[in-house]
C-alpha cells in the first residue's frame, strides 16, 4: 500500500516522520506518563534521534509483519503531537492492529481518535483487512475508551498473562470486523 502524504483528517495531517521532528518527538517520547502502560520506556534525546531515524523510513506497508507509524501533525500548533500506527499482522487472514500515542499537552481533545479513525480507514479500505485489533492494559482507561469511541468491541480480558514492568499484567483485546467498520460509517 503506497500513500500520498499528507493524509488529511478534519484537524490533522498524518505523514511519515521527518528528521526535523526531533524536538516534537522528544517532547512526548521522554515523558514517563506516556509509557506507563506501554512496553517501551521514555528515552533520551540521543535515543530519540535513533528511533526517529528508523521511523523516517517507515512510510509504506508492503508485506505482513510491517508497521506503518505516522506522525500526527496539528497545523494549528505547527508541530507533531503524537503518532499513529497500523500493523499488517497477517496477509492470508487479512488481520491488522492499530496503536497511538499523544503528547499529554494535546490529550483530551479527540485528536487521537481522529488519527486512529484514519488508520482504521487505511486498514479496511486501503489494505482490505477483514479484522483490526487494538490492545491495552485495562488500567489504561483513556486507551480503551478511545477504542470504544471508534466502535471496537472488547473481545478479551486476559488476566496476568505476562510480567509487565515488574508485576503481573492484564490485557484487553478490542477488535472490529470490516462489516462492523462499514456499519459505523
Ligand atoms: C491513549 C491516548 C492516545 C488517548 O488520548 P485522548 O486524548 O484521551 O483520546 P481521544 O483523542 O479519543 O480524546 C478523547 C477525549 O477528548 C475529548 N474531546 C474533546 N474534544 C473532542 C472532539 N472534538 N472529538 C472527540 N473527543 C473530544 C473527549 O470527551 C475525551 O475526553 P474524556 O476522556 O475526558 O471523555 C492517550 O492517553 C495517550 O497517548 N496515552 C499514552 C500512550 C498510550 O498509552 N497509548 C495507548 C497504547 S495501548
Amino acid at each position: 500500500m503506497r500513500l500520498d502524504y499528507p493524509l488529511i483528517t478534519g484537524r490533522l495531517l498524518l505523514r511519515p516522520f521527518e528528521p526535523t521532528d526531533l524536538d516534537d518527538f522528544h517532547a512526548y517520547r521522554s515523558r514517563p506518563e506516556v509509557f506507563r502502560y506501554l512496553y517501551d520506556e521514555p528515552v533520551s534525546r540521543e535515543e530519540c534521534a535513533d528511533l526517529l531515524a528508523k521511523l523516517v523510513a517507515d512510510n509504506e506497508l508492503t508485506g505482513e509483519g510491517q508497521r506503518l507509524t505516522l506522525a500526527i501533525h496539528l497545523p494549528e500548533a505547527g508541530r507533531v503531537i503524537g503518532s499513529a500506527m497500523l500493523k499488517w499482522r497477517s496477509e492470508s487472514n487479512r488481520q491488522g492492529e492499530i496503536g497511538y500515542s499523544l503528547d499529554p499537552e494535546f490529550q483530551g481533545r479527540g485528536y487521537a481518535s481522529e488519527a486512529a479513525r484514519k488508520m482504521l480507514e487505511l486498514g479496511f479500505d486501503g489494505l482490505g483487512l477483514h479484522r483490526v485489533v487494538a490492545e491495552c492494559d485495562p488500567r489504561n482507561e483513556p486507551s480503551w475508551r478511545l477504542m470504544e469511541r471508534l466502535g471496537m468491541r472488547r473481545e478479551a480480558h486476559f488476566r496476568e498473562l505476562e510480567v509487565f514492568k515488574g508485576e503481573w499484567g492484564d490485557l484487553f483485546v478490542y477488535a472490529m470486523l470490516a462489516e462492523e467498520y462499514r456499519a459505523t460509517r
